[in-house]
């Protein structure tokens, strides 16, 4: 499962500090460990700044949200994935837990991180380079254009970020599986109430994307009882930190109690290629 150099499509082969490919186009790898694949963009995505890597990791390590990850590592266990690509994977947090529980299960798996953001993936490498885990590649690139070869993974991880099925199916072997999570209506609610006069609810697509039948749809409800501090976190790693005025974001401040309840609502599909 061998990074593709986004030049020339050959495979690159992993020197100490970079990656080369056959015709010679090297790209080095930063000191934590990711590479920079992402080739000239004719519009510039930013994803995820270090701001919202580190909330993100914060709230992420507090465990509210263990239950997705106990889900996405049930289904690929069962299926016994071993070459895994998270796409939009985040400061990696669930790509290191599913390693952890496919190792725990005595399945040998290699993992492949992509994300646009150069800073969210210095988090994962970093996350990863703590653990005794197989190590996995990051590469910073875009859903639009993933650098793996055709057919070289069998479980695709897609939570919370954009999805490209074409890509995906394209990057899938045979038979391969889909693990895409989606905030559902009343995902963060309360959150969502305290800052905004008029809150909306999310309008979560449940249906799968083209190419995929969907195999199973678990919905994931509960609450969960967040601190000041974390619900802070848990501000600063949504969109809406970049879509709230400071009066409205204020208002978090002005929360009247220690601790905020609110509800978690994710939908987790889990398809297969057709
Ligand atoms: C909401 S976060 C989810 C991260 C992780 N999957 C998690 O659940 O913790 C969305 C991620 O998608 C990344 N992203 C946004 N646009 C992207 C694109 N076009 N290609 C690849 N990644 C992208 C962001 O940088 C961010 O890390
Ligand atoms: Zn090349």
């Amino acid at each position: 499962m061998n990074l593709i150099c986004p030049v020339c499509s050959r495979e690159l082969s992993a020197e100490p500090h970079r990656y080369v490919c056959s015709k010679g186009h090297c790209f080095d790898r930063a000191r934590s460990g990711y590479v920079n694949l992402l080739q000239r963009q004719r519009h510039r995505q930013r994803g995820d700044d270090a701001e919202m890597a580190k909330a993100r990791q914060r709230f992420l390590n507090a465990g509210y949200y263990q239950p997705l990850l106990d889900a996405v590592s049930r289904y690929a266990v069962d299926a016994k994935c071993s070459r895994i690509a998270d796409i939009g994977c985040g400061e990696g947090w669930y790509s290191c837990g599913l390693l952890q529980a496919l190792t725990d299960s005595g399945i040998h798996a290699e993992l492949t991180g992509i994300d646009i953001s150069p800073e969210i993936l210095r988090f994962a490498a970093v996350r990863a380079s703590q653990t005794d885990l197989p190590e996995p590649n990051w590469a910073v690139a875009s859903v639009n254009r993933i650098p793996l070869a055709d057919a070289s993974c069998d479980c695709v991880l897609n939570l919370f970020a954009p999805c490209e099925p074409a890509e995906f199916c394209r990057i899938l072997d045979r038979n391969g599986l889909l693990l895409r999570a989606v905030p559902l209506e009343r995902h963060l609610w309360e959150l969502k109430a305290l800052i905004y006069d008029t809150p909306y609810e999310n309008r979560p697509v449940c249906s799968a994307p083209d190419g995929f039948v969907l195999e199973h749809l678990e919905w994931l409800d509960y609450q969960i009882n967040v601190p000041q501090d974390d619900l802070h976190a848990l501000f600063a790693m949504t969109p809406y930190v970049h879509k709230t005025s400071p009066e409205d974001a204020a208002r978090l401040l002005r929360a009247d109690s220690d601790a905020l309840t609110v509800t978690v609502s994710f939908g987790l599909l889990c398809c297969r290629k057709q």
